[in-house]
Parts: structure tokens; sequence; C-alpha cells
């Protein structure tokens, strides 16, 4: 079996960590000019800057270098703030189960956590749902269900047909399964 690691965050999170320790910078920097003026010690927050610096660069290194480029999905601006139309009941969250094991878990594997049959295979792999559906408004994961990921093998399930020429994914199964992974990820249910 290929045994395949990744390095843990990607590029895109890497350059956002790295803005962090800028900003960072910014504050010690304004913070060592502000002592100078009042005539205080400037070295501890020098010394401050130049390790944010230093971090800022490893930073910027790994991303460029071993971390996988996982560009984040734009978005439309509106998709975000829609609310899921199907309720939280147990029936929703089942059949959203039964879809995803159907549709999804070949890749995201059986409880999302990213360990699929196929998951081993890709680049980048599937990420732990429990873990990133939380992160993310409840309008982004349906947009990303519908349209794909760009850049991974995360497939748009909006035109996706089965054999019969019937859609694969109906836009309330694709709610209800958001349902089941809201469940799954707040461990509300059976995993
Ligand atoms: C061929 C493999 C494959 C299949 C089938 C698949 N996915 Fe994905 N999916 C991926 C990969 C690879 C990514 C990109 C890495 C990531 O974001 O987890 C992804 C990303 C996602 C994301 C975005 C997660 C995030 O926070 O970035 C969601 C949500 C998702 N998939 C749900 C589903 C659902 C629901 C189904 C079934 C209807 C499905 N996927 C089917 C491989 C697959």
């Amino acid at each position: 079996m290929p045994t395949f690691t990744q390095f843990p965050i990607s590029r895109q999170g890497l350059q956002d960590i790295a803005l962090f320790f800028i900003a960072g910078m910014a504050i010690f920097g304004a913070l060592a000019a502000w002592r100078r003026y009042r005539g205080g010690d400037v070295r501890r927050p020098l010394i401050s800057v130049g390790v944010l610096g230093a971090l800022v660069v490893v930073a910027y290194a790994l991303a460029f270098t071993v971390a996988p480029n996982i560009p984040t999905p734009p978005v439309p601006f509106t998709a975000r703030f829609q609310s899921n139309p199907v309720s939280d009941t147990p029936e929703n969250i089942d059949r959203g189960r039964q879809v995803f094991q159907a549709h999804c878990a070949i890749c995201h594997g059986s409880r999302a956590l990213g360990d699929g049959a196929q998951a081993f295979l890709l680049n980048p792999r599937p990420f732990n749902l429990q873990l990133h559906v939380p992160q993310h408004a409840t309008g982004e994961i349906f947009y990303w269900i519908r349209n794909g990921v760009v850049g991974t093998a995360m497939p748009s399930w909006k035109d996706a047909k089965n054999a019969d020429g019937t859609p694969a994914l109906t836009e309330d199964d694709t709610w209800k399964i958001v349902r089941f992974l809201d469940a799954l990820a707040a461990k509300r249910i059976e995993q």
C-alpha cells in the first residue's frame, strides 16, 4: 500500500499565520518606538520583533516548500449566510448519513475523518470533516459540496447524475448531509 505523508498545514494556512506574526512585529515595533520616545529600554520589544521576523521567514519557507498548496475555494459572499432549510431531526440526519455513506465515504471515510479507502491516493487528502465542518459557515459547506473544491479531487455534485439520468444528489439531500456532518462533529450521534 502506498504511504503518503503530508505536511499538516496548507500553504494558505501558513500565510495566514505569517500575517499574525507580521501584525505582532508591528505592535512590538510600535512599542519600541514609544519606549524610545520615552527614553526607556527598547531591547526587549526589539528582540520580540526579531523573533517574530524569524518566525515569518520560517512560515514562508515552509509555505513554499513542504506545505501543500490548497487554494481556499472562493465562496460567493451571499452563500456564506445561507442557513440550512431542512430541520435538525433524527430522520434527516439518518438520511444524510445514508447518502454520505453512498457517495462520500469512499474518500472522506464513513465517519468523515478523512480516511476513506481512496483518501490515501489523493493529494491533498480529504481533511477531517469533524474538525473542519464546525470551522466554516453552513452555507460554505453546502456551497463546496454543490460546486466542488477546485484544485482537489472533491467533485461538484450539482450536476452529477445517476446512471439513469436522475440527479445523484439533490439539494435537499445535500442539506441533510450537512445536518449529518454537524451532528457527527458535535458528537450528538453515534460515531
Ligand atoms: C473523490 C474523492 C471525494 C469524494 C467522492 C467526495 N469528496 Fe469531499 N473532498 C475531497 C477532497 C480531496 C477535498 C479537499 C480537501 C478538504 O477540503 O477536505 C474535499 C473537500 C470537501 C469539503 C470541504 C471541506 C473543507 O473544510 O475544506 C466538504 C464539505 C466535502 N468535501 C464534502 C463531501 C461530501 C458531502 C461528499 C459526498 C456527497 C464528498 N465530499 C465527496 C474528496 C472527495
